[in-house]
């Protein structure tokens, strides 16, 4: 039997991965057409309102309002769906920050629910269970691109008179029973931030399906201006979050491949779960039905050590990487740990609504991913060849026979 790399055998794979953000010729002509026409922002280029229409429509949305970035679109969106001061609305409790600040922004009260084992999706049973009189919205996070439960909670929120704005930041291209993610509620919210599978550096996007709630997002975005209204005229308190031209010239570019690239992952994606999923003690996570199309902003496992011969997860990692496939354990804690809710750094706004003390939200099967049974590998691993999958494979059946070794 082979020698673990970490132990000082060969590794299986010494090759690279492929490296992110891509780019290629078209965005730097894209971007010196930009430059040299002097027209750098939305108030004077057409590119930005290029790029929106181009998304809305890629993702079956009929409103785009491009801006700075993701955590800016969910605010917005929040605000324009109606979110208001002392508003609860009901976010998972693993996701990144930026789903509950955005609500916090908007002077309401983050509710922390979890998510279900298989899907890290949130959990509509627990949704329900959390809902009170106070409850306006419901903020589901398409986790890695990966549709949520959207009948359940769409069900939920007629029943309950609730908006549902889409924490849609990882699902460029995803698909609920055939339809983009990001307007099957009232809004969603996207990401083009660097690290996200097509980026133009920070940007992000509301998606709507709502012409009255589009206007108000707008505005929002545009310093409370009004479409075909006096510049110097503003009816709302909107701030400034326009997206620039180059943005927007870098993220048509990145577009352009999203399709291709997207089944790319689909098909690496499939072949890992079918092979992956034999080693005991890794599970892919599960599909439904009406996850008809997935971004794959990540691939990820569910991680048992007690199946993996007793080696827990940061010894299976480091065994892993040693072999030159790198993962990493995901969020080191729900975001009901963070000092920020912990200690309820909210300011003077606690003078006039109430929150729960986070010190006593207890959600299980997010802890349990933090602590130890997740595991997750970036999104341009994806993109690579089956050759490159199969050493991904090769990789996890060594670490496995030499599981024993590792205890
Ligand atoms: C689930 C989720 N929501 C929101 C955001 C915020 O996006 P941005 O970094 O563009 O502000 C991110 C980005 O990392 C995210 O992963």
């Amino acid at each position: 039997m082979s020698t673990l790399a970490m132990n000082g055998g060969t590794p299986v794979r010494s090759k690279p991965w492929p490296g992110w953000p891509m780019h290629d010729e078209t965005e730097k002509t894209a971007l010196l057409e930009v430059l040299e026409s002097g027209r750098w922002g939305r108030l004077s280029g057409d590119r930005v309102a290029a790029f929106e229409q181009a998304f809305a429509g890629f993702q079956n949305a009929r409103y785009g309002i491009a801006v700075t970035n993701g955590t800016a679109a969910l605010e917005i969106a929040l605000k324009a769906a109606g979110i208001d001061i002392g508003d609860e609305v009901i976010v998972p409790a693993y996701t990144f920050v930026a789903t509950a600040t955005a609500v916090l922004q908007n002077n309401a009260v983050p509710v922390f629910v979890d998510v279900e084992p298989d899907t890290i999706n949130i959990d509509p049973k627990a949704v329900e269970a959390a809902i009170t009189p106070r409850t306006r919205a419901v903020m589901p996070v398409h986790w890695l691109g990966r549709a949520c439960d959207m009948d359940g909670l769409t069900a939920l929120a007629r029943k309950h008179n609730l908006v549902i704005i889409e924490d849609a930041c990882h699902c460029w291209g995803s698909q609920w029973n055939g339809k983009g993610l990001g307007a099957v509620g009232a809004a969603g919210g996207f990401s083009f931030q660097e690290s996200k599978n097509i980026t133009g550096g920070e940007g992000g996007m509301i998606l709507t399906d709502d012409e009255a709630l589009a206007a108000r997002a707008f505005s929002l975005h545009h310093i409370g201006r009004l479409a075909g209204r006096p510049f110097y005229e503003h009816a709302l308190p909107g701030g400034n979050y326009r997206m620039t031209e180059f943005q927007a010239a870098v993220l048509l570019c990145q577009l352009a491949r999203l399709e291709e690239q997207t089944l790319t992952r689909e098909r690496n994606a499939a072949f890992l779960n079918a092979h992956l999923g034999a080693i005991p003690g890794l599970t892919p996570l599960r599909r439904e039905p009406y996850m008809t199309r997935i971004s794959w902003h990540a691939y990820s496992l569910i991680y048992d050590a007690e199946r993996m011969g007793g080696v827990v997860r940061e010894r299976w990692m480091e065994a892993m990487a040693a072999e030159g496939v790198p993962f990493w354990s995901g969020y080191p804690h729900p975001l009901y740990r963070n000092p920020l809710f912990r200690d309820r750094a909210f300011g003077r706004i606690l003078d006039y609504i109430d929150f729960p003390d986070y010190r006593e939200v207890e959600c299980p099967v997010s802890e349990a991913l933090c602590r130890s049974d997740y595991v997750l590998m970036g999104h341009p691993t994806l993109l690579g060849t089956e050759e490159d999958m199969r050493d991904i494979v090769r990789a996890a059946e060594k670490v496995a026979q030499h599981a024993g070794e590792l205890r």
